[in-house]
């Protein structure tokens, strides 16, 4: 008899992801995403917090109601209002859960919620409660318990709470290392210790939740998967509050490559990693470093010519993985020039884009342009430019066109023609820099005032014909927002991500107004 045991993959990317400073989402980034980790077969998507705003809402809803494969989740406090909020936004789902949660050490009682232990008691029992009858209307649906800061609980109340919340009917129990403080041998050491203390834990499932405050979340998380933990919660790239959350894809490789350790597997299909990686960083405008374990750029490279030579003599002398184990070894030539719209069609589909046929007709244009200019159109380049010409089409501003001037001997000089509901709005500004003047002849034309706070440029592919993408933090308002656009030309991939990076801004800021607006109405005002 097999003792393998299955590790839930839980992904929070979409929730704890998306609270990574300039890292929202809009609804149909969301659900790219979100169909997109379906595929990638992850157990459980937290699709958001649904009480949070009428957006949140929103987003949950939609991917309850439209993704299937996985189990779609919402989290809630243990606030009446929050749990039935949240029941409302995923019920639609094929397997819909409510993850009600509260804090239980004793500095978050104190300071944070202002509850007495006693009073946490009652309110686990009674939203665990809830949330158990409302999911019980639903043969798929289930509950699931946080203590949040459950590392810096004391171990006792620690265990009472767990108790009550499993009898109470919550059926996954997640002990999250909120500010990631835990070291990993005393990680793993405190979820025995409540397995101990609380033998319901048994009948449940065990899950963790790590932050990378320290860089021990994926670390800490295997401890958990060590000490009994059969549910990971983890980030795709690692993004997340503050330092962000344990990578999902380090924490699955580290299962599949190590499963002798483990004695443990998960379902995801590692061959979409690579893939979910990039959509992650496009959507949300997070670079990845190029070191970074599994999805860097240079995570395969064998530089060393002792490390070249004995790869080429046997490959596992220097290698634990394969990039083809998690989709990385893609990046080759695809289709050219006289590539025809089936083709491209095909290829699309392979991606996980069912294009209309107006859709494809432009796609097919794109594809064409770039086809010109480049002998050899790669996976890489379909990707960021089918994605992009997507996420366009939600957009309040697109740029029609840019001009600039530049040189040694005159000052940068730019204009720019925005297209706003089918209305062109013109912007011009001068600066030092040619990059400074486009953006703020950007700022002319939407009307926003905005600062640049990082500003990256890349080659999407290799070669002096490569596709550039840039990659802009903007701050409006004292905010951070994301862009990041791709083209031949620099400034003109400059200027999209600036202009995308403004229509995240305009997104939330139109948010805030409505969300203002209806509170005001609520009062009466
Ligand atoms: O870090 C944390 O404790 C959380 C909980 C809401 C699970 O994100
Ligand atoms: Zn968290």
């Amino acid at each position: 008899m097999s003792t393998t045991r299955y590790i839930r993959i839980f992904d929070t990317t979409l929730r704890d992801g998306e609270q990574a400073p300039g890292a929202s989402m809009n609804r149909a980034e969301k659900l790219e995403v979100a169909r997109q980790l379906a595929k990638l077969q992850v157990d459980v998507i937290e699709a958001g917090f649904p009480v949070a705003s009428p957006d949140d809402f929103d987003a949950v809803r939609a991917i309850a109601r439209e993704v299937e494969g996985a189990r779609v989740c919402g989290l809630a406090r243990a606030i009446e209002n929050d749990v039935r909020v949240c029941w409302d936004a995923v019920r639609h789902a094929e397997a819909p859960r409510i993850h009600t949660f509260i804090s239980t050490s004793a500095v978050h009682m104190k300071y944070q919620i202002r509850k007495t232990p006693d009073e946490v008691k009652a309110d686990t029992r009674a939203m665990v409660t809830l949330a158990a009858e409302l999911a019980a209307t639903r043969a798929e649906a289930d509950v699931e318990f946080s203590a949040m800061d459950a590392s810096r609980s004391e171990p006792e109340f620690l265990a009472e709470v767990l108790g009550i919340a499993v009898e109470a009917g919550a059926t996954t129990i997640n002990i999250p290392d909120t500010v990631g403080y835990a070291q990993p041998l005393e990680f793993g050491d405190f979820i025995r210790e409540l397995y101990r203390l609380c033998p319901a834990l048994a009948d449940v499932t065990v899950s963790c939740h790590c932050h990378d405050d320290l860089g021990l979340a994926v670390a800490n998380s295997l401890a958990a998967v060590r000490a009994g933990a059969t549910q990971v919660e983890c980030a795709v790239n690692g993004i997340g509050e503050r330092a962000g959350n344990a990578s999902l894809e380090e924490v699955v490789m580290a299962i599949r490559t190590r499963g002798d350790y483990f004695a443990a597997e998960t379902g995801v299909k590692t061959d979409e990693i690579a893939r979910t990686s990039r959509l992650v960083s496009n959507v949300t405008g997070y670079a990845i470093q190029p070191n970074k374990a599994i999805v860097g750029r240079n995570a395969f490279a064998h530089e060393s010519g002792i490390h070249q030579d004995g790869i080429l003599k046997e490959a596992s002398t220097f290698e634990i993985m394969r990039a083809a184990d998690v989709g990385l070894a893609e990046s080759d030539l695809v289709l050219g020039k006289h590539s025809g719209r089936h083709a491209l069609r095909a290829k699309l589909a392979d991606l996980g884009y069912e294009l209309s046929d107006a859709e494809l007709d432009e796609a097919f244009r794109r594809f064409k342009d770039v086809a010109d200019k480049k002998k050899e159109v790669t996976l890489l380049d379909l990707e960021a430019l089918v994605g992009e010409e997507i996420r366009e089409r939600q957009d309040l501003f697109t740029l029609r066109s840019f001009v600039s001037q530049s040189g040694s001997a005159i000052i940068p000089t730019s204009q720019v023609e925005i297209e706003v509901r089918g209305r062109v709005r013109r912007g011009k500004s001068f600066s030092n820099g040619t990059v400074e003047s486009v953006f703020k002849a950007i700022d002319d034309a939407v009307r926003m005032k905005g600062s640049l706070a990082d500003y990256q440029v890349r080659a999407i592919s290799e070669g002096k014909d490569a596709l550039a993408e840039v990659r802009v933090a903007v701050t409006v308002n004292g905010e951070t927002y994301n862009g990041q656009a791709v083209s031949f030309d620099v400034m003109e991939a400059s200027a999209k991500a600036y202009v995308r990076a403004m229509n995240n801004a305009a997104g939330a800021q139109g948010r805030e107004r409505l969300q203002a607006r209806a509170a005001a109405t609520a009062k009466g005002q």
